[in-house]
């Protein structure tokens, strides 16, 4: 019988990123990052004020303790602190994350706190960002900067949000800052320079004797075969998995590429004509921080089911949430497609419980080494709307609720999962979405800043306060 309780120190918390709910995004010192001239070039939706989390962050934290969350994902904005990335830190960005911390302590929230979170500054950003290799240098001196000026305030600590998502849509799909369609080679370049600048973060503070734990969040997909039977297909899931997720977990954990995965990337870069480079010392680097890393960040949010494609690349994001308007199709990788009955969001996310079970399976038998997990991230984006005083997200709740049960199913097996944060806390600005596609327990009202709890915070405080899925 699956059993429906969560161990006793479980974390449950909702999750947020600094440019996506602080606002004040060229104020207080803060230093700019690419989107704020992207975003206003497009011209569709501003990063302002989002939900005012730079003033508002004291009431949300106390939002979180009444609906019984125990913990809170945020992360520090690169350019609040360094503004030009690196030189004389902004007193004023120091100062706001002090306070923020204080205020988790004061509301009994445990901060889970992420380094880099798709905000380069635009120092560092244009100027080759992580296919530059000063800018690692740059990256661990702000990363050695936070570890102790924050070391009595943070025990938990993650250097990148999702390289993936980060590489893939600049090099890949073209949709974020400087977009490029299709440059395999650049963004698993990217991909392994991110994971060196992870690596001497991680080392760093090892070294530097801190309290607490660091890790990385991987936003990791089970790709799947189309059809199970077809090698074409089996292939074509291998290589979105390197171009995804295995580039990355083989870095994390073995601290060096797998001969399979190494075959795949050199045949990815190749068929975007390019190279993949590993300098000196990196995977000595990389051998030691894979050794010292103490946790995974998981944000699940779908697997794929890949089939052969032998085409031209042929792109769409849905970044409106016109159901049936995406597509994936990339030479030299394969088209990622939905098999009859799958469900999917209005914005085509393939809802697939089951893929984050798979993976945690996955990396557990791959990599002997890893210690624990945390969800960092899983959630549904829907059009909520207000009707009658309440928002009723039944589905987001069926959406969370089923995810839970595969933790559950994890746990029950000896998986170590320590914590699940429900991307998001509140509604907050999508990077490519703007304000339309809502994922909060607290829906908000973007004019007003009024915050307004959705069926989902009330069914989630019940689990959280009593630590059992009822099923
Ligand atoms: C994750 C990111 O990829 O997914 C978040 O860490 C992001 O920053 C979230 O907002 C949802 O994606 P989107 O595109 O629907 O906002």
């Amino acid at each position: 019988m699956l059993t429906n309780t969560f161990p006793q120190d479980f974390i449950f918390g909702g999750a947020t990123a600094a440019y996506q709910v602080e606002g004040e995004t060229r104020s207080y010192g803060k230093g700019k990052v690419a989107w704020d001239d992207y975003l206003a070039e497009q011209g569709r939706f501003s990063p302002e004020p989002a939900c005012d989390f730079y003033h508002r962050y004291d009431s949300d934290l106390a939002l979180c303790e009444q609906f019984g969350m125990n913990g809170i994902r945020v992360s520090i904005a690169w350019s609040r602190i360094f503004p030009e990335g690196s030189g004389e830190p902004n007193p004023e960005g120091v100062a706001f994350y002090h306070n923020l911390f204080a205020s988790c302590r004061a509301h009994g929230v445990e901060p889970f706190v992420t380094l880099h979170h798709f905000d380069s500054p635009l120092a560092i950003y244009a100027n080759g960002d992580f296919l530059n290799r000063a800018n690692i240098d740059a990256f661990e001196a702000y990363a050695r900067f936070c570890f102790k000026e924050y070391a009595d305030d943070v025990r938990h600590w993650f250097t990148f949000n999702e390289i993936a998502a980060a590489t893939m849509n600049r090099y890949v799909e073209g949709t974020w800052p400087l977009g490029k369609k299709v440059s395999l080679h650049e963004c698993l370049q990217a991909q392994h320079n991110m994971m060196v600048a992870h690596a001497r973060a991680v080392c760093a503070f090892k070294d530097g004797g801190y309290a607490g734990e660091i890790g990385i969040v991987h936003a990791l997909e089970y790709k799947y075969p189309y059809d199970p039977e077809s090698p074409a297909d089996i292939e074509a899931a291998r290589n979105d998995d390197v171009l995804q997720n295995r580039l990355l977990l083989d870095a994390t954990f073995r601290g060096d590429y797998a001969p399979g995965t190494r075959a795949i990337i050199d045949h990815l870069c190749a068929s975007s004509q390019g190279t993949f480079e590993i300098a000196e010392h990196d995977l000595e680097i990389m051998r030691r921080a894979a050794m010292l890393n103490d946790c995974l960040g998981i944000n699940y949010y779908q697997s794929r089911f890949l089939k052969a494609y032998e085409g031209e690349s042929d792109l769409h994001h849905n970044g409106t949430g016109d159901k049936g308007t995406g597509r994936w199709r990339v030479a030299g990788v394969g088209e990622r497609a939905v098999r009859p009955g799958v469900p999917t969001t209005d914005w085509d996310w393939i809802i697939y419980p089951k893929g984050l079970f798979d993976l945690m399976m996955d990396i557990t038998l791959r990599y002997p080494n890893y210690k624990k997990f945390y969800i960092t991230e899983n959630g549904m984006g829907r059009k909520d709307r207000i009707e009658n005083g309440v928002i009723d997200d039944t589905e987001r709740i069926d959406y969370v609720k089923d995810h839970l049960r595969w933790i559950l199913r994890a746990i029950e097996i000896g998986i170590n999962v320590e914590g699940y944060f429900m991307w998001s806390l509140q509604d907050q600005f999508s990077w490519t979405n703007g304000y339309s596609k809502r994922y909060g327990f607290f829906y908000v009202d973007f004019e007003s800043q009024q915050r307004i709890p959705k069926a989902s915070a009330y069914w989630f405080k019940r689990v959280s306060e009593t630590r059992r899925l009822e099923v």
